[in-house]
């Protein structure tokens, strides 16, 4: 197996880290302004980036809390979901997809993948039953779902969907942002099952902003919907159940007094947060603009390479490359992937996992029983990936290390 070679000299003399955040000198002063005003907890600062996220994304309300793993938690406890019920999650997820339906007491059924690793209409169909309480599409990478057969899905079962958005902020999908008013398209009347309410099917989208993530606030998430009821109620979740507007209650334009409505929890937003978040925001589309052009060039030098496998894209989405997941064929390898990952450290170059399924983790195999062969494309699909550095703060002489580091692993190391 010779992956590393003490006598090599490897493709680069620094570490090439899998992913530093892109703070500018705007997020600098804007955080200490905050720091300086007084205020440092959720104030004026949080108000204005949900207000502008709202306007980015183009949904009714945009709920800033303090992680996407919160925005999960909070959506699905205003659903309703408790002991007894099921969610349906895919397998290739990080863990806090699932983690948050078994805070709740509720079973995370654990669905798998397709080629693009992202849930399959037909995998989630096959998942439902009469317990069955949401749906947890994950667009994996930053590449929409199939949504349409998702929210058909929705409408034919009576069930709310909840998008785990964390790595598809700017994303789009038939042209219309993820998490706006404008998905689903027309608010699919319910069509069958016993949960009715008439409402149409309900949407809630949550977005993540931890450090990897293509515009970061350090932790932080945010929630959107077009359901004025459901967004008062995940808004009062965030913030100890107290009544509307509580955190202004230390300004001289609130009062001492508050009424808790819900036994909610701690987990809105602060303003230093939302001061990166602002410059973030604005910097977005600029940030995806280089991971595109980045990936561009992966793909282009991968495409002769038929030890490697390139993400698989749809034209009719927006793809924003929050990783960039190569799959290896190892057939054709006389190394695994551990050792592909190993060659590439000691090329200096740093990478990661996207993900290790859910249903290959102890706690899920010991409390629910899941075995490896239960959900095999993700299982298989997960022995073959890695993901390569992707991010605005890279230089294109850092993305051609990347793919010369690659190349030269591969070649030295055919069947
Ligand atoms: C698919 C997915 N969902 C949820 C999360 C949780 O996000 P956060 O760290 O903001 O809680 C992550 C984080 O990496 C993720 O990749």
């Amino acid at each position: 197996m010779n992956t590393t070679d003490p006598d090599e000299k490897a493709i680069r003399e620094s570490f090439l880290p899998f992913s530093v955040p892109s703070i500018g000198e705007e997020e600098i002063a804007e955080v200490a302004d905050s720091l300086r005003s007084g205020w440092i907890t959720t104030g004026p600062k949080t108000k204005r980036f949900e207000d502008q996220f709202r306007e980015y994304i183009g949904s009714r309300h945009a709920i800033a809390v303090n992680s996407c793993t919160a925005g999960l938690h909070i959506a699905l406890t205003a659903l309703g979901v408790g002991p007894g019920d099921e969610v349906i999650v895919p397998t290739l997820t990080f863990c806090s997809t699932a983690n948050v339906v078994v805070h709740l007491g509720a079973r995370p059924v654990l669905v798998d993948v397709g080629e693009d690793f992202n849930v399959t209409p037909e995998a989630v169909e096959a998942a439902i039953t009469p317990r069955t309480k949401v749906i947890i599409p994950v667009h994996y990478g930053g590449q929409a779902c199939d949504l349409d057969a998702i929210y058909a899905l929705a409408a034919r079962y009576n069930l709310p969907v909840v998008e785990d958005a964390a790595h598809a902020v700017g994303a789009t999908y038939h042209g219309h942002k993820i998490g706006s008013d404008a998905l689903p398209p027309t608010l699919l009347p319910p069509t069958g099952g016993d949960r009715g309410g008439g409402q149409g099917v309900r949407v809630v989208t949550v977005f993540s902003f931890y450090a990897t993530k293509n515009m970061t606030t350090g932790e932080g998430g945010m929630i959107t919907t077009t359901d004025d009821a459901l967004a008062e109620h995940m808004r009062l979740l965030t913030l100890h159940g107290m009544s509307r507007d509580a955190w202004k209650r230390y300004t001289s334009a609130g009062s001492w007094y508050y009424e808790v409505v819900m036994a909610g929890y701690k987990d809105n937003m602060t303003d230093i947060q939302a001061a990166l978040g602002i410059h973030q925001l604005r910097r977005l589309d600029s940030f995806i603009r280089i991971r595109q052009r980045y990936v561009r060039l992966y793909d282009e030098t991968f495409a002769d390479l038929q030890e490697v496998e390139t993400p698989v894209r749809h034209s009719d989405r927006n793809h924003v490359y929050y990783i960039y997941v190569i799959r290896l064929d190892l057939d054709r390898l006389t190394i695994d992937r551990a050792q592909f990952i190993e060659a590439l450290r000691a090329h200096n170059i740093g990478t990661s996992v996207h993900f290790i399924p859910v249903h290959l983790h102890p706690f899920y195999q010991e409390r629910f029983g899941y075995r490896r062969g239960d959900l095999p494309q993700a299982a298989v699909i997960y022995d073959r990936i890695v993901s390569l550095p992707l991010y605005p703060r890279m230089t294109e002489a850092d993305v051609h290390d990347v793919i010369r580091a690659v190349r030269h692993i591969v070649t030295k190391n055919r069947r």
